[in-house]
């Protein structure tokens, strides 16, 4: 059931304001707060003392207000303490320089003395609010990110790793080629993480140490939640994600927790307000993608952000507002606005909360009781509904890394590609699943698959039978290039799947920054950016060419039937004019529904059960917008008629019911 909630931090907080605190929260309509994630140096003073009675007093006032308690587990920030006796903890550099405390994520996630005390404060905390009615769930320590550390038990963990992967060390110099320039090894000892930290080194090497590194985080967080299902099974247990593009697989890290949880600041600078909601749309359509189901968002956009960067401009009147539903209409489950207040100490001073520093609670603060408000009248409408889409996106946390480690052409980049899909999607009213790869297909209709740079038949086989069944496949260009061990394949691109598509690459060429253009058989004429394919088709039809240069009159795009399906292959990185007019084609030919028309910044989004679908929309810009929405329907939100061509203020939202 959706709810709303604050992000409190009572350890900065004056005893004497926490019960007004907590009583204008109740009166605001706050259900849920989360506390305790950064509290280590208050929880544990000293190794071994610990004191919990200033939690106690605070999860007992908001139970007492009715407000449920998510607890942070505190181990993003271990204390100076810690660090100072421990000093493993700190992770190392490439060139063995420590990151030293007083920011926070300063910590290995392989050091043995880091997991040896977080589990026993995790231990503590667990057992301690077992059976606390007010602790509803669980977040494991804090936006957990990759830490690229080269500490000897990272070393060693990375050897054993590679052991379990390789089996032998002839394996290893075969699978990663280290034969060029003599890297190969002739002992396990020689073998460590990559120190230098060179771009120069082995994409293998580098892609195997991300993976690696992403296991390390998973591993600790695991040691976490094997605590807390044990000490405290009937609680939930999530973890809240910084917002991609991530070093870190959110796929691997949430395997076992409840669900996701994401964190959403979108940008408030008036030039950014209208495109940042689109990569927002992705953002947590990538969230609710991460587990296949609703989510949480931990941290909501409150007031101006800054600290260590210059401030962001105040939200706009309405922004606030908009962007939590815009978060609840794409899956999320509860809304927690970071922060109640804004810290008067710390780093942070400048990432506003709801409540300035003068303690004077104002617009933003009146914006946030309003959103409170429809957020607990619409609960019982929204309880059980969820996104359903017949479009997907498929995301691959592997082809970001591999193609992070060796970028293809100037200007070029996966997760900006990523966005661009997904903004023609939603500027054409259609919604769309952001999922992992590997993920089963069934349903969909469509599946836009980015650069599968890194292929294997397996995933090639899975795809061509989607497309074989009845569906359609769009393939991107730098599809089928590499091995999943990073190395090159020996044949024609797109490799594995040069036979579904139709085509394959008679050559290439990494056009940057370079304008080119193209034709569609149309006649339309489009930007080609980045990339230029120059295609073969074998039973494919081209539907695109380049308009210039010496592959003028080549095919840049062409479509082939296969089995009972389609597959498209795109060679270029045409600007996003041309995947509205494709996927806008396409989708129609599908028959799949969207709501066709929708003005520039306007936004759409469909929650759904059973027997009820709420259709939300927004108007991101700071005009008014018509948006034709077919006919008359009830609106939820105000209660009365909405007409069918409706008027949006700015930040204005609608949700009817459809
Ligand atoms: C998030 C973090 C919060 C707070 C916020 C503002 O990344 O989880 O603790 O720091 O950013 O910077
Ligand atoms: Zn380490």
């Amino acid at each position: 059931m959706p709810r709303i909630g604050v992000d409190y931090y009572p350890e900065q907080w004056d005893r004497s304001l926490w019960e007004p605190d907590a009583m204008l929260m109740r009166e605001a309509g706050v259900t849920v707060v989360r506390l305790a994630e950064f509290s280590w140096s208050r929880l544990e003073p000293e190794e071994g003392r610990f004191e919990f009675g200033w939690l106690d007093e605070a999860v007992e006032l908001f139970g007492r207000h009715g407000i449920g308690v998510v607890l942070g587990t505190p181990t993003a920030a271990p204390p100076n303490w810690l660090a100072r006796r421990y000093p493993d903890v700190l992770p190392l550099d490439s060139q063995l320089h420590p990151q030293y405390p007083g920011v926070r994520g300063h910590r290995c996630y392989n050091s043995p003395s880091l997991n040896r005390y977080a589990a026993v404060i995790v231990d503590k905390l667990a057992s301690r609010y077992a059976h606390n009615p007010s602790v509803i769930g669980w977040q494991t320590d804090n936006e957990f990110s990759l830490i690229a550390c080269h500490c000897p038990s990272c070393n060693d963990k990375f050897r054993a790793w590679l052991q379990r992967k390789y089996e032998s060390l002839e394996t290893l110099n075969r699978e990663w080629g280290t034969v060029v320039w003599s890297g190969e090894f002739g002992q396990w000892s020689e073998v460590t993480t990559p120190l230098g930290g060179s771009k120069h080194l082995n994409p293998s090497y580098l892609l195997d140490y991300n993976r690696f590194q992403t296991d390390s985080a998973v591993a600790f967080q695991q040691m976490q939640v094997d605590i807390l299902r044990e000490k405290c099974p009937d609680r939930w247990v999530t973890h809240n994600l910084w917002s991609y593009p991530s070093y870190l697989d959110y796929y691997k890290l949430c395997e076992t927790l409840d669900f996701a949880s994401f964190d959403y600041y979108p940008h408030t600078s008036p030039d950014k307000t209208e495109t940042s909601p689109y990569s927002g749309a992705l953002s947590l359509d990538l969230a609710r993608g991460v587990k296949r189901k609703n989510f949480w968002i931990m941290e909501q956009l409150s007031g101006s952000p800054g600290c260590w960067f210059p401030m962001w401009r105040m939200p706009y009147p309405g922004y606030i507002r908009a962007a939590s539903w815009q978060s609840i209409s794409r899956g999320a489950d509860a809304v927690v606005h970071f922060r109640w207040r804004s810290a008067l100490t710390g780093a942070e001073q400048f990432w506003h909360g709801l409540i300035d520093h003068s303690n004077v609670p104002g617009r933003r603060f009146r914006e946030f009781r309003q959103l409170a408000d429809e957020v607990n009248r619409l609960a019982p409408l929204l309880e059980g509904t969820t996104v359903r889409n017949e479009t997907a996106i498929l995301f691959s946390h592997e082809q970001h890394i591999a193609l992070d480690i060796q970028p293809q052409a100037s200007g070029m980049n996966y997760f900006e590609n990523v966005k661009t899909y997904h903004k023609a999607l939603t500027k054409l009213g259609i919604g769309v699943d952001v999922i992992n790869w590997t993920e089963p297909l069934d349903g969909y209709k469509l599946v836009i698959t980015p650069s599968l740079y890194l292929l294997d038949w397996d995933t090639a086989s899975r795809l061509a039978q989607f497309a074989a069944d009845g569906g359609t496949l769009v393939l991107m260009n730098r599809t089928g290039v590499k091995n999943l061990n990073n190395v090159c394949r020996m044949e024609p691109l797109p490799g594995p799947l040069a036979e579904c598509a139709g085509v394959t690459v008679e050559e290439y060429d990494p056009i940057g920054g370079d304008m080119h253009r193209m034709t569609c058989a149309g006649g339309s004429s489009y930007e080609a950016l980045q990339w230029a394919d120059i295609l073969s088709p074998v039973t494919a039809e081209p539907i695109a060419w380049y308009a210039d240069d010496y592959f003028a009159g080549k095919p840049a795009v062409t479509l082939n039937r296969y089995g009972r399906g389609t597959v498209c292959y795109i060679g270029t990185n045409p600007e996003e004019a041309y995947f509205i007019h494709l996927f806008g084609s396409l989708a129609d030919e599908l028959g799949i529904g969207r709501l066709a028309g929708l003005p520039e910044g306007v936004q759409v989004s469909c929650r759904s059960k059973e027997g009820a679908a709420y259709l939300f929309i927004f108007n991101f810009t700071r005009e008014d917008k018509e948006v034709n929405i077919g006919r008359e329907y009830d609106s939820i939100l105000t209660g009365g008629k909405a007409g069918s061509v409706l008027r949006v203020a700015p930040y204005g939202v609608e949700i009817v019911k459809v």
